[in-house]
C-alpha cells in the first residue's frame, strides 16, 4: 500500500514508535527511525529489516535540538533519497501536580513533545513542498483533549500539538501535504508500565472496552493516514482510545 515511500519516525526504538515503524515497513515503506537511544534503536531497526526486507536505518537525534534534527533529516535523505511521511511520535512525561511542578518538568515536556514536533516538521516541510506531497502525522494524546490531574505540562504539550497540526494543515493543504494528529488513550508501553495496579484498575473502569490499547492499534491508524486513501483528510484528530473519550 505504501510501496516506495520513505517515513521519518521519531521515538522509534520502542513502544508506539517501534510499532509504527514495523507497520509502515510491512506496508512497503523504507524507514528512518530516530531516537536518542542508539543501541535500542539499532536493534529495533535490524529486527524490522529482517522481518520485512525493507530498509530501516537508525539515526540518533534529539528532537528537542533543531541542529540535531537537521542533521538527522540530512542523513535520512542521503541514505533513503527523500522523506514522504513524518511521524512525530517522540514524547515524555514528567508528572506532578501544579503546586509541586518544577520549572524543569514543565520545560522538558514542552521542549520534547511540542517543540520537538515543531523542529521535525520544520525540517522536513521544505522537501515536501518541493515534492508537492507529504504526510505529517503527530501523536497527541487523549489527555490533550480531556486534561489530567498531575499532567498539566503533558496535556498542554499535547493540546499544543493539536493546534499546531491544524495550522500546518491549513498552511500546506494546497501543496499536497496533509497534517493530522492521533490522540491515543492509554496504550501498553513503557510509558504506562510505570502506573501502579491501583491506578490501572481505576483507568480500566473508564474505558468501555475494558482494556488498555496496543501500540499496533495506533500504528494501523498511522498507516491509513499515510496512505493515498486518506488524501482528503487533513487537520483532524483521530481518537484511538477504546471509547474512554467520545
Ligand atoms: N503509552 C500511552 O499510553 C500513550 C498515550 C497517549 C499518547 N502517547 C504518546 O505516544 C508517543 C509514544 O509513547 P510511548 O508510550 O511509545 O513511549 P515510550 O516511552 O515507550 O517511547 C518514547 C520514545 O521516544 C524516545 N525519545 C524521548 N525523548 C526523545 C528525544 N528528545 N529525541 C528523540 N527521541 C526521544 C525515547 O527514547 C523512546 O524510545 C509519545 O508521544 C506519547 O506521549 C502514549
Amino acid at each position: 500500500m505504501l510501496s516506495g515511500r520513505v517515513a521519518f519516525i521519531t521515538g522509534a526504538s520502542r513502544g508506539i514508535g517501534r510499532a509504527i515503524a514495523r507497520t509502515l515497513s510491512k506496508a512497503g515503506t523504507d524507514i528512518a527511525g530516530i531516537d536518542l537511544n542508539l543501541d535500542e534503536l539499532k536493534s529495533a531497526m535490524k529486527m524490522i529489516e529482517d522481518d520485512t526486507g525493507r530498509k530501516a536505518i537508525a539515526v540518533q537525534a534529539d528532537v528537542a535540538d533543531p541542529a540535531s534534527v537537521a542533521k538527522g533529516v540530512e542523513e535520512a535523505i542521503k541514505v533513503l533519497g527523500r522523506i514522504d511521511i513524518l511521524v512525530n511520535n517522540a514524547g515524555i512525561t514528567r508528572d506532578n501536580i501544579l503546586l509541586r511542578m518544577k520549572d524543569e518538568e514543565w520545560d522538558r515536556v514542552i521542549k520534547i513533545n511540542l517543540t520537538g514536533t515543531f523542529n521535525c516538521t520544520k525540517a522536513v516541510i521544505k522537501g515536501m513542498v518541493k515534492n508537492r506531497s507529504g504526510r505529517i502525522i503527530s501523536i497527541a494524546s487523549v489527555v490533550g483533549a480531556m486534561g489530567n490531574v498531575g499532567q498539566a505540562n503533558y496535556a498542554a504539550s499535547k493540546a499544543g500539538i493539536i493546534g499546531f497540526t491544524k495550522s500546518i494543515a491549513r498552511e500546506y493543504a494546497n501543496r499536497g501535504i496533509t497534517a493530522n494528529a492521533i490522540a491515543p488513550g492509554f496504550i501498553e508501553t513503557h510509558m504506562t508500565k510505570a502506573l501502579s495496579e491501583e491506578v490501572r484498575d481505576v483507568l480500566i473502569k473508564h474505558i468501555p472496552m475494558g482494556r488498555l490499547g496496543m501500540p499496533e492499534d495506533v500504528a494501523h491508524v498511522v498507516e491509513f493516514l499515510a496512505s493515498d486513501e486518506a488524501v482528503y483528510i487533513t487537520g483532524q484528530v483521530i481518537h484511538v482510545n477504546g471509547g474512554m473519550y467520545m
